[in-house]
């Protein structure tokens, strides 16, 4: 929807008045997948799509909040606010609403209408999204803009882990907080430095690619990848201290590799230090204007995601496998937490046409549904329009 429908919806629900318009990105992780939680470096950006945000502050105590997407209304008081399953997609508002509030930020009634364009299950961070437009809207509406942005993204994360009760690391809530329009965030997740890189494409182009498959697993597996990383770290911390296991180089891995009794937490833990290493060059690469050899870090973090991680599947394999058979591919790989969701190519940008017709078919052909495109840019993070 345009803005200026946006605007006329919200008159129809709430009536006329002043209203403020908010949009807060989605995000891609480009390399560093499962690493943000383990304290080491990611490599995403911000979409040029995400969620718009109208408000309009109220005299008294109440929160209303209507969606484009979703039917259901939610209404709450402010300083008596729970979270309730019927509320479902509010819940993500209200948590920071509580959040900011118990961290003694003023926060008052307000009428809101969201509108969302990320899909949603995509693995393209809807719900960080929300989470920090709120946070940017209260800061903004009632704090001068004023609360340091990074304070904000973090209790935004610790929103989503302690009122929603989802554990996700800090990469989403900061990649949609902090990006910048062609711009790339190489984020170190223990310190939260983080420096942007040019992210503008010359003779390429990134395709997202939604599988379309619904995540059902993926919350309890995300939870057991990071239950099978603490086990690993617990174990190499008897003989060697460490912080994070993305403390650990190439060459200390072989070191420590023995002292890990299982397969499986072996293979996380093997994942999780080259990965890291991985996004270190990727820097270097996109910055030395070296694409091949970032597409092929890219395939590389795919490989070790499907074979040590263990959290790709069918859906993603294959769509990562169709698009290396692509003449003009030079990389393709899983984003996000994985078991289905969205994978990205880097694309010569004149055979990206001719790349997205040979994966919907042949996708279709051996999975049985068509998958999704989106040829997004790089764009800001949350902020007023
Ligand atoms: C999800 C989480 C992130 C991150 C990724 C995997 O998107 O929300 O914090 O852990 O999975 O890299």
């Amino acid at each position: 929807m345009r803005i200026e429908d946006l605007k006329k919806e919200f008159i129809k629900i709430y009536g006329e008045g002043e209203i403020r318009v908010f949009h807060s990105p989605g995000r891609v992780n480009l390399i560093g997948e499962h690493i943000d939680y383990n304290g080491g470096y990611v490599f995403p950006c911000a979409l040029d799509f995400g969620t718009y945000g109208l408000v309009r502050k109220r005299k008294d105590n109440i929160i209303n909040l209507a969606s484009t997407n979703f039917s259901k209304r939610v209404s709450a008081k402010l300083y008596n606010i729970e979270y309730k399953e019927e509320d479902d997609w509010g819940n993500y508002l209200k948590g920071v609403i509580a959040f900011l509030l118990n961290e003694g930020y003023k926060v008052e009634g307000m009428d809101i209408l969201i509108s969302g364009n990320i899909p949603n299950g995509a693995g393209l961070s809807s719900s960080a999204s929300i989470e920090v437009l709120m946070g940017v809207i209260i800061d903004e509406l009632f704090n001068q803009g004023r609360i340091n942005r990074v304070q904000l993204i973090k209790l935004c994360q610790r929103a989503e882990n302690e009122f929603i009760g989802v554990n996700c690391g800090i990469m989403d809530q900061f990649s949609i907080g902090m990006g910048k329009k062609d711009k790339a965030i190489l984020l170190n997740c223990d310190t939260l430095e983080f420096k942007y890189a040019d992210f503008k494409l010359a003779e390429h182009t990134l395709i997202i690619m939604n599988t379309n498959k619904r995540r059902a697993l993926s919350e309890s597996k995300y939870n057991e990848r990071r239950m099978e990383c603490e086990e690993g770290l617990q174990e190499i911390k008897v003989h060697k201290e460490i912080d994070n296991l993305c403390s650990l180089s190439e060459e200390d891995y072989k070191t420590v590799e023995v002292l890990l009794k299982k397969e499986n937490v072996r293979n996380r833990v093997k994942h999780v230090v080259y990965e890291n290493e991985r996004v270190k060059k990727a820097f270097i690469f996109l910055n030395e204007g070296n694409m091949e050899g970032f597409g092929e870090l890219l395939t590389e973090s795919h490989i070790s995601l499907r074979d040590l991680y263990e959290v790709t599947g069918i859906e993603l394999d294959t769509m990562v496998e169709l698009s290396l058979n692509c003449k003009g591919c030079i990389g393709a790989r899983m984003t996000g937490a994985g078991f289905g969701g969205c994978v990205i190519a880097l694309v010569e940008k004149d055979k990206a046409e001719e790349f997205m017709k040979y994966v919907k078919e042949k996708y279709e052909d051996r999975i049985g549904y068509e998958p999704s495109f989106y040829l997004s840019g790089v764009g800001d993070g949350t902020k007023e329009c």
